[in-house]
């Protein structure tokens, strides 16, 4: 198609699209057509009971906020602009931090329970036919387990369905009371505080997820009351309002209890991580991963790693890394959003910070790779070596005691032991060249910005304030001076007493 049929093309779809757009809709009853449906997570809470300052929903399991493991879920079955997230405590801390998921945001304000917060989103909600409902503090939900709520809500087209789970202990949660022992419907769900003795003993437990029909969800939400224990609205509620109006609610069952955990306290933040870790590693063992010892590792959600990879004991692995395959990374190593090639050896003790690391290089052990750091193909990093902002080109080395920021080293240079970059003069950073093949004696400081070409070599112990031109030797520093004799010339007063 031509530039200008294609325009032409546009302008035609656009005028349809209005047209299409003012036309009164073709009357479908609800029967005929899919159902839109909306996900709305509930995240607005403080979450008192962790006795944090920060909001429940971005404490971490897993290296990633409670609530961008519920949104990933979310999103996994409905598009993104279908899912609504529920804030209002450090309501804009919040939104800011899961923003890149491009879901939807309704204020509440004002936390005045579950039910409250579905009130608030009835504006943004009302559209849509069928709404599931998430706990933002609920992170090991799946979206097998989400399509299976939203599926089983489409079929059976109860008012209300509840997902529910048997624990061994349900301490803590609200209980679901069956209209009798083998009836798929509920009659209501009571909250732990306001359960008789008889009702504590119910080991089936309400989740905390829900499949609404939007209508009725809205036509009786306005019955809730907040005569209860915490003075709330508890969308829970809901199930024994809908009985008394003849409106069915319905009990499906998770197919892992443990997907629904929430995570009200530290002790149970904890657990979640613990398992959405140990499930990493077994995922990653799955690929052809090796990690010796995974309950002492500490590896985020995101990363990823080749097969044949070998990850030693005590290994943190974070945020969005990406290891290739055949390296071994040693014990106590720390790395965090870098990417690392295929057949590097990263030795004990190693600190990595958003850092590039080529194939085949060596690090370690003691390394610290700072944010910038890009170490080239076979190059070799060894201990007590820093590096930020710095470029070393392929097969070269550094292997102790040395400092180098804001540096571009080219390939096959060797720098001795003890070498400084000195990048800053107090105000700004400047840059230190070393170009291909130089050789850098030990002890020498480099005082940017600075260069030293091709080839050249840098006496020991030298400070470098000049530019080195290519294949030339500098040296700059106080040359030796020898005094012999100099003991017994100090005379005998001055000699040591024995
Ligand atoms: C809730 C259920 C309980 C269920 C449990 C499952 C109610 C009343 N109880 O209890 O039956 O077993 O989940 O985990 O719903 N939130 C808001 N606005 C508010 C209050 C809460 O958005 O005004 C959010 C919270 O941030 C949280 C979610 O709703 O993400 C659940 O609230 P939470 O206080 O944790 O409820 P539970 O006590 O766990
Ligand atoms: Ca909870």
């Amino acid at each position: 198609m031509t530039e200008k049929s294609a325009d032409a093309r546009a302008y035609i779809d656009s005028l349809t699209r209005g047209i299409l757009d003012r036309m009164p809709k073709a009357k479908s009853s609800s029967s005929d057509r899919v159902p839109r449906v909306a996900i709305a997570i509930m995240a607005a809470g403080k979450g008192t009971r962790l006795k944090s300052k920060h909001p429940k929903v971005l404490h971490e399991v897993g290296g990633k906020p409670l609530l961008a493991h519920v949104i990933a879920a979310a999103i996994d079955v409905v598009p993104a602009q279908d899912v609504y997230v529920i804030v209002g405590y450090e309501a804009e801390r919040v939104r800011q931090a899961v923003a890149y998921s491009g879901v939807g945001f309704v204020l509440q304000a004002e936390q005045r329970g579950t039910g409250h917060a579905l009130m608030v989103a009835r504006e943004a909600l009302a559209a849509y036919d069928q709404i599931i409902v998430l706990s933002g503090d609920a992170p090991l939900i799946t979206p097998q387990t989400i399509t299976k709520l939203r599926d089983f809500h489409s079929s059976q087209r109860p008012a209300m369905t509840i997902l529910t789970a048997q624990l061994q202990d349900p301490t803590g949660y609200g209980r679901v009371i069956r209209k009798s022992q083998s009836s798929p419907e509920v009659k209501a769900i009571v909250e732990e505080k306001s359960a008789r003795p008889a009702q504590r003993k119910i080991r089936e437990i309400n989740a905390g997820f829900y499949g609404f029909d939007a209508k009725l969800l809205f036509a009786y939400i306005d019955q809730l009351s907040n005569d209860n224990h915490h003075g709330e609205f508890y969308l829970t509620d809901l199930a024994a309002i809908f009985g008394k109006a003849k409106k069915r609610v319905m009990a499906v069952a998770a197919d892992d209890p443990h997907e629904i955990l929430g995570s009200n306290t530290r002790a149970e933040l904890v657990d979640i991580d613990q398992r959405l870790r140990m499930a990493k590693c077994r995922q990653l063992m799955a690929d052809g991963v090796t990690i010796f010892f995974p309950q002492t590792c500490v590896i985020d959600c995101e990363v990823e790693i080749g097969a044949d990879t070998v990850v030693e004991p005590f290994v943190q692995l974070l945020g969005k890394t990406r290891i290739g395959s055949d390296c071994r990374i040693r014990s106590y190593t720390v790395i965090n959003n870098c990417v690392i090639g295929d057949g590097v050896r990263i030795l004990p003790a190693c600190v990595l910070d958003e850092s590039q690391v080529m194939n085949n290089a060596v690090i370690g052990p003691f390394s610290r790779l700072r944010p910038g750091s890009e170490i080239g193909e076979g190059a070799h990093l060894g201990n007590f070596v820093e590096t930020k902002k710095t470029r070393l080109g392929k097969g070269s080395k550094a292997n102790h005691l040395t400092y180098l920021g804001n540096a571009e080293i080219g390939e096959r240079v060797n720098v001795g032991a003890g070498t400084i970059t000195c990048n800053y003069d107090g105000e700004h950073k400047h840059t230190t060249v070393i170009e291909d093949g130089a050789f850098i004696g030990s002890d020498t400081t480099l005082v940017a910005p600075v260069k030293v070409g091709k080839h050249s070599y840098i006496g020991a112990g030298s400070c470098i304030t000049d530019e080195v031109p290519p294949e030339s030797l500098a040296i700059g520093r106080a040359r030796q001076i020898v005094k012999e004799g100099w003991i017994k010339a100090r005379g005998a007063g001055q000699q040591k007493k024995e």
